[in-house]
């Protein structure tokens, strides 16, 4: 293996030692949640579920080359915004709440780094925003919120330790994080949909997806669902997944002492490449 960049390597700008270190299939990590390398984490943390920059980072260097343009549709406190300005990339955001994109400019300036196009809009409606449509976007990198799991009050340890019970994103109606989940599936392979719109042929779709605990209607394997939604429409190509094992998570003793309940310390990272209509 060289050192050199393939020159026949369009899509980013690793060698092959990089690019084959980026393809494991568990990423796992324990990045620090104090002091500089936290990259401000103690601003990040007011959101409920940020994505640590250096992950997403991560993903760009491999999706995109330096300078590369990305969209997130669902961009809270702005893992992906950070990491894109970090990897001189630009990005363009939207979420829903003013209060995320004012942490998102706080942490840009304790940062010292430039902030990225942040846009307090509905994600349904995105090609209805200049700055979306201002030209094409080599990579869509996001992490949706999950079929009302941060709305649905938690049974089980949570709640006998009088844990507070998680908060959803917003209180917004149009907060997809507060749909029932097959209709979550559909709102959000609407919104993926419109976006591919504004994606470069052969730039890539890469999606957060956590899996929800069984119940007994259904397996709630959202990131297997979310995969046969996807895949329905045309030019979009599933590649395959990743998984994040996100070791700063604690391990509960749910269930215990009667039956199996999962701790889910990961979650999917699933890649598709968008071909063109
Ligand atoms: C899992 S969080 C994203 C966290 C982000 N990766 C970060 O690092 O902070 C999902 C976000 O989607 C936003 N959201 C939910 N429905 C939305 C919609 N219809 N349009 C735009 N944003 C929405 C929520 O406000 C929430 O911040």
């Amino acid at each position: 293996m060289t050192n050199e960049r393939d020159p026949r390597n369009r899509l980013n700008d690793l060698d092959a030692r990089a690019w084959t270190y980026a393809l494991r299939s568990v990423i796992s990590t324990a990045y620090p949640t104090r002091g500089a390398a936290s990259l401000a984490h103690h601003l990040r943390r007011k959101h409920p579920s940020p994505k640590p920059p250096q992950l997403m980072a991560e993903l760009i260097r491999f999706f995109t080359r330096r300078h590369g343009h990305i969209l997130d549709p669902f961009a809270g406190v702005g893992g992906t915004l950070i990491a894109s300005s970090l990897e001189e990339r630009t990005a363009v955001g939207i979420d829903l709440s003013p209060e995320y994109a004012s942490i998102y400019q706080a942490v840009c300036a304790e940062l010292g780094i430039p902030s990225q196009t942040y846009l307090v809009a509905d994600a349904r409606h995105l090609l209805d925003l200049p700055a979306v449509r201002e030209r094409p976007f080599d990579l869509i990198l996001t992490d949706p919120p999950y079929a009302a799991m941060m709305a649905r009050p938690k049974t089980g340890e949570r709640r006998k330790r009088g844990r507070p019970q998680p908060t959803p994103f917003t209180t917004s109606p149009a907060d997809l994080g507060n749909l029932p989940y097959h209709e979550f599936i559909r709102e959000l392979s609407a919104i993926l949909s419109s976006a591919l719109q504004v994606l470069r042929p052969d730039g890539h779709l890469v999606v957060f997806a956590k899996d929800l605990q069984p119940t007994p209607e259904h397996h709630n394997m959202l990131h297997a669902d979310l995969v046969v939604a996807l895949r329905q429409i045309p030019g979009l190509e599933y590649r395959g997944y990743q998984i994040w094992h996100d070791q700063s998570q604690r391990l509960y003793p749910f269930g215990y002492p009667y039956t199996f309940v999962a701790n889910q310390m990961h979650q999917f990272i699933l890649i598709f490449r968008w071909r063109g209509e």
